[in-house]
């Protein structure tokens, strides 16, 4: 195992296959990074608040006030799960960040600059990857299964906000419009990559 953790984020349209990528990357560098998989909303008590109360309800708060419940879970996040397993030299597997609240609730009209300073003393990662799928397949994808952030034109404007952090070189991109495999190794490789960077 390594001594030093690692941060790792996948960020992700609803339906890109993030959640089975991040969770690929985690089982593959269990035995010789340690890695862990985690998500966000989290599994702790404001995550849960936000599952069970926000998300799928009929009737949304305003877009600020969930942009402040996403950042207070994810310190909560930080602290009751990724911070401990980094102290112990584990790498960490996030299935959405920071960059979700960027996407989503930025595309809901809230301002970038704002949603950042709220999430200003959240922990930096070490790497973020977004897995880039057309919105059109996503869409394909999701029919069965439907949050009210859903529709095609939310989808268009959530990946242009992850593409103007793609630009900003904060995050990295991913070609999620092949076969599970092939990205998996596109995952692989890009953390794979940073790794041989940190030895
Ligand atoms: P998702 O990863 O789809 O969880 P699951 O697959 O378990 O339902 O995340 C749920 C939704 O939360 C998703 O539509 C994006 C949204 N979200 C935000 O709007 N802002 C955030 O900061 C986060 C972390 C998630």
């Amino acid at each position: 195992m390594t001594r030093k953790g690692a941060f790792i984020v996948i960020e992700g349209l609803d339906g890109s296959g993030k959640t089975t990528q991040a969770k690929l990357l985690a089982a593959k560098l269990k035995k010789s990074h340690g890695a862990v998989y985690t998500a966000e909303p989290s599994r702790g008590k404001i995550g849960k608040f936000i599952r069970n109360h926000i998300l799928y309800g009929e009737e949304r708060p305003p877009t600020s006030v969930e942009a402040l419940l996403f950042a207070a879970d994810r310190i909560d996040h930080v602290q009751t799960e990724v911070a401990p397993a980094l102290e112990r030299g584990q790498l960490v597997v996030s299935d959405r960040y920071l960059y979700s609240s960027l996407a989503y609730q930025g595309s809901a009209g809230l301002g970038l600059q704002w949603i950042e300073a709220l999430n200003q003393h959240a922990l930096k990662p070490d790497l973020a990857l977004f897995i880039d799928v057309d919105p059109e397949t996503v869409l394909g994808r999701l029919r069965r299964k439907k949050s009210v952030m859903e529709t095609l034109e939310t989808q268009r404007s959530v990946r242009q906000v992850y593409l103007h952090y793609v630009a900003k070189g904060d995050l990295t991109r991913i070609d999620g419009n092949k076969p599970k495999k092939a990205v998996a190794e596109q995952v692989l490789s890009a953390v794979t990559a940073f790794l041989g960077t940190r030895s």
